[in-house]
């Protein structure tokens, strides 16, 4: 008996483990000189995607058309559009202290594992502690390349509006 909820324990380890991986992967990309080109065309919507940049955590979230249709303008905002897909693109560092925030993928939104907070699927923070919003990281859009690392007119944009510092 021991034995066999051992092995059922074992196997739904390996299993989360695995989704966890998947979760984490990396989107294709390249990096060089402090900049990282990913491919924004394997992202798959609803999965959250984390690339690496200056050693720094980003989340990649292509959203789905409903999670689009929900949002309201200060979300939109902060979606980078190619073509007819918006993608949160953020620093995943929480910014209470830094820790790194999960995605819940049937929420929407992500969920701070030290202190409770939360963030919606546009990185805005929507329950205490967390201050702000997650920032936006330098980025340009080169087709259906994101280049992190070089600010494009769309970063600049939202720079000049407020949205990322
Ligand atoms: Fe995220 Fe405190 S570090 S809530």
């Amino acid at each position: 008996m021991g034995k066999a909820f051992g092995a059922v324990a074992g196997v739904g380890a390996i299993a989360s483990l695995v989704a966890m991986k998947r979760t984490w992967d990396p989107l294709p990309s390249v990096k060089a000189a402090g900049f990282t080109m990913v491919d924004l065309t394997a992202a798959e919507p609803n999965v959250l995607a984390v690339e690496k940049w200056r050693g720094k955590p980003v989340f990649i979230l292509k959203k789905t058309p409903e999670m689009v249709a929900a949002q309201n303008e200060e979300q939109t905002a902060r979606d980078i559009i190619v073509g007819d897909d918006h993608f949160l693109v953020c620093i995943g560092l929480c910014t209470h202290l830094g820790c790194i925030p999960a995605y819940r993928p049937d929420k929407h939104d992500f969920k701070c594992a030290c202190h409770g907070g939360e963030f919606d699927a546009s990185g805005i923070d929507t329950l205490l502690p967390p201050p702000s919003p997650m920032e936006i990281p330098p980025f340009k859009v080169d087709g259906t390349t994101l280049v992190l690392g070089e600010a494009g007119p769309e970063y600049e944009k939202m720079k000049s509006s407020g949205i990322t510092v």
